[in-house]
């Protein structure tokens, strides 16, 4: 493939990723694939390079209908068959005004496994945790979390059984130039 060529599948990628909430409960998701999205996710920015995470693998089957039974949107966890929840990692925390920067640095890192998921032909939706006390008890009690993991989100992955068209979200006024 030229140049041309990989650019445009590279965005193309970004354009048609959808959050997929029906998956195939029969078709695992692989060892591999996990890998690349976890490598996908440590590849985000962070500020100061800090990498303030942790990203929690689940393939227990027990424990995925257990988020999707204490979560109000993440109900496609049932079907799911590997999620990844994307966590803060207190003592990797920037400090003073910058104490808040790990949501964006996990909001990077999350982006990342949604488009390495749909490049290896998965389907995967972000489900809210953070900031949702609740919630977040819930997936720290679950999951057995240790104190130092601020649970940020739920991502469910496997094989998407129902596709549908992403939606189009382009939208001009959402842009204003300075020339
Ligand atoms: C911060 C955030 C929280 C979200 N929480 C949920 C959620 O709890 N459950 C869910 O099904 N989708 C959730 N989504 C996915 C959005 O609903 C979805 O991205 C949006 O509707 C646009 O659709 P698209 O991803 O297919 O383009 C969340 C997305 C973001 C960025």
């Amino acid at each position: 493939m030229d140049e041309k060529g990989r650019r445009e599948l590279i965005l193309q990628n970004i354009l048609t990723r959808t959050s997929d909430r029906m998956f195939d409960p029969t078709k695992v998701v692989g060892e591999d694939d996990l890998q690349t999205l976890l490598q996908a996710a440590m590849a985000a920015p962070t500020a100061v390079n800090r990498q303030p995470w942790q990203f929690v693998v689940v393939t227990n089957r027990q424990l995925l209908d257990q988020l999707a039974a204490a979560l109000p949107y993440c109900h496609m966890a049932d079907q799911a068959t590997a999620a990844i929840v994307v966590c803060g990692d207190k003592n990797r925390f920037l400090e003073g005004e910058d104490d808040v920067l790990w949501v964006q640095d996990c909001s990077a890192a999350s982006e990342n496994i949604l488009l390495a998921s749909h490049a290896l032909g998965l389907g995967s939706v972000w489900t809210c945790v953070y900031p949702h006390t609740d919630r977040m008890a819930s997936v720290s009690g679950i999951l057995q979390l240790p104190e130092d993991f601020v649970p940020f989100n739920v991502i469910p992955i496997g094989y998407v059984s129902k596709a549908h068209t992403p939606i189009n979200k382009w939208n001009p006024a959402a842009i204003t130039y300075r020339t």
